[in-house]
């Protein structure tokens, strides 16, 4: 909104919380030393004293214009260097420890984070720079130095170059680990490329590349790209709609060293023959079966239907189940049997994960949990107290902090309550820059589509009655639970269950034939 507002010089109204102002004050204090930085560690690179990290470069193959093109730069070696130059530029000692670019000793001395390091700028996605990482010009240890988290910079967020690749994505971006990675594919003309810097996709990070592509390709080194955690995040990035495939490098190789070694059409030729997501990861179960024994084959290939009752699509899951058979002489049959038989067990161990079992053989999805129900309606409660501060009493005396089933909602709670408190008073426009950026979407929809009401106060116990009600229902049904398995509770606590159970019982008769019941309740207090 504040680069729209600007492109079209429309003023944004801001904020009149002053925290919010000295988070925007800082956030533009930390752009401006990071701006100033890059370019002081792209002239070290350029200077006598750079000329170990220039010959690096070259030694790799980076060309002047890949340099100027990423920003390349070199951290002098002294302690000092960079701060003494931040500080005759007039800038203060706080905003230098904000940006992460500087950190305190115990002595108290103020020294420079990257020393002798060959520097590159992380940029967002519109150029800004938002952080660095630092390389060792040797073998010595850390290999790479990264921002600490900042007012800018969340390495969970981001994707490095993203900026370059985003206007060449076409149908798919590749997605590689490594800074180098990313430039030497950039350099040979393979510009759809970003990297993760070494850490698992984010649910933040796929919806971000999701944004740009339908199609992503990985491309990891072989040992990190068959790891539980490279797995859980592609996982999130097929869950968030991309079509996820996995382009796997010959042994010990990196996209640096085989674009370099086998040059781009061969590269290119790899991405086109990547493996989608759920070959790919049948493919590393196999890896783990010694398939010559019959034992092991069965249990392959039952991991593998695990892998397959996933597939959403009727037609792609006929597909695999035939490639298999086929593959593994087993009769298609019973390999479908096999994924059909999981189709719904998966469903019941889903449902035990988050804690929410059913009255006796209902099934409940993840999805509609009474759990999610009423971590829902706590969120529409926080918004519509948003809308109007005035409901706040109601609020308040039936949620204390503390009381949200959602742990994110008493996050948001603890900070809208202590607004109102302290009479500055919240809107809906803050409350969005409260959220995480996760819920920022829920958020917004239920301020547009629930919150408006003829009567808030009205609403608002209407909810709290539906809140409480689900609340009680969820609580009987984890005793009735509980009390299936008598013989491992001791006497005492099945009895206490049994007359928690009874007053369960009797309060769910009472909300349900009281329409007022919030009402009702707060007269009793
Ligand atoms: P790699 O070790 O694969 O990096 O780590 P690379 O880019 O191939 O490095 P070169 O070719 O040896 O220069 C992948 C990424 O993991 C992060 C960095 O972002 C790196 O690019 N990493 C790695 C760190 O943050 N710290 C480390 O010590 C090592
Ligand atoms: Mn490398």
């Amino acid at each position: 909104m504040k680069l729209l507002a600007d492109r079209a010089k429309i003023p944004l109204p801001e904020s009149d919380d002053p925290r919010e102002k000295e988070r925007t004050k800082l956030r533009q204090q930390v752009q401006d030393i990071n701006r100033i930085a890059a370019r002081f560690f792209y002239e070290a690179l350029r200077s006598g004293q750079g000329e170990a990290a220039a010959e690096y470069l070259r030694k790799r193959g980076i060309t002047g214009d890949t340099v100027r093109k990423f920003g390349l730069g070199y951290s002098y070696d002294g302690w000092d260097n960079l701060y003494e130059h931040l500080k005759s530029q007039g800038i203060s000692d706080e905003a230098m420890l904000a940006s992460g670019l500087v950190i305190k000793g115990s002595s108290g001395r103020l020294f420079d984070r990257f020393r002798g390091r060959l520097m590159f700028p992380i940029f967002d996605i519109r150029g800004t720079v938002i952080g660095f990482g630092g390389r060792v010009l040797d073998d010595s240890l850390p290999k790479y130095m990264n921002s600490p988290e900042t007012v800018l910079y969340n390495k969970r967020k981001h994707l490095y170059a993203l900026n370059f690749a985003k206007n060449n994505g076409g149908d798919q971006i590749i997605v590689v680990e490594g800074y180098m990675d990313a430039i030497s594919l950039h350099q040979h003309g393979i510009t759809n490329v970003v990297a993760s810097l070494g850490t698992a996709l984010t649910d933040s990070q796929a919806r971000l590349l999701k944004k740009y592509t339908d199609e992503v390709i990985i491309s990891y080194d072989a040992d990190t790209a068959g790891q539980a955690a490279t797995l859980r995040g592609l996982e999130t990035l097929s869950d968030a709609g991309c079509d996820v495939r996995v382009l796997t490098l010959p042994e010990g190789r990196d996209p640096d060293d085989y674009v370099r070694e086998y040059g781009a059409d061969k590269f290119r030729w790899l991405a086109n023959n990547a493996l989608p997501l759920v070959e790919y990861k049948i493919r590393v179960i196999r890896k783990q079966h010694d398939l010559s024994a019959t034992g092991e084959k069965i249990k392959f290939l039952s991991r593998a239907a695990d892998v397959l009752v996933k597939v959403e699509n009727a037609l792609e899951r006929e597909m695999y189940i035939k490639k298999l058979a086929r593959e593994y002489e087993v009769s298609e049959e019973a390999m479908h049997s096999e994924v059909i038989r999981r189709t719904r067990p998966a469903a019941v161990r889903r449902t035990k994960m988050s804690k929410t079992v059913g009255t006796a053989g209902k099934l409940i999805s993840a999805a509609e949990s009474p759990k999610e129900k009423i971590i829902h309606g706590e969120r529409f409660v926080l918004s519509l107290l948003c809308v109007d501060n005035s409901i706040y009493d109601v609020v308040k005396e039936h949620f204390k902090i503390g009381d949200y089933v959602g742990e994110e909602n008493n996050r948001i709670a603890g900070i809208i309550y202590g607004r109102i408190e302290e009479g500055s008073g919240v809107s809906p426009a803050e409350l969005m820059n409260i959220v995480s950026d996760g819920e920022s979407g829920i958020f917004a929809r239920i301020l547009n589509d629930e919150c408006h009401c003829d009567d808030n106060e009205k609403a608002i116990l209407g909810k709290i009655r539906d809140i409480e009600l689900m609340k009680t229902e969820m609580r009987r049904d984890q005793i009735i639970d509980l009390l299936k398995n008598k013989s491992r509770l001791s006497e005492n606590e099945v009895d206490k269950l049994e007359s928690e159970l009874r007053e369960l019982i009797q309060e769910l008769k009472r909300i349900k034939e009281n329409p007022e019941y919030g009402k009702e309740r707060r007269g009793r207090r």
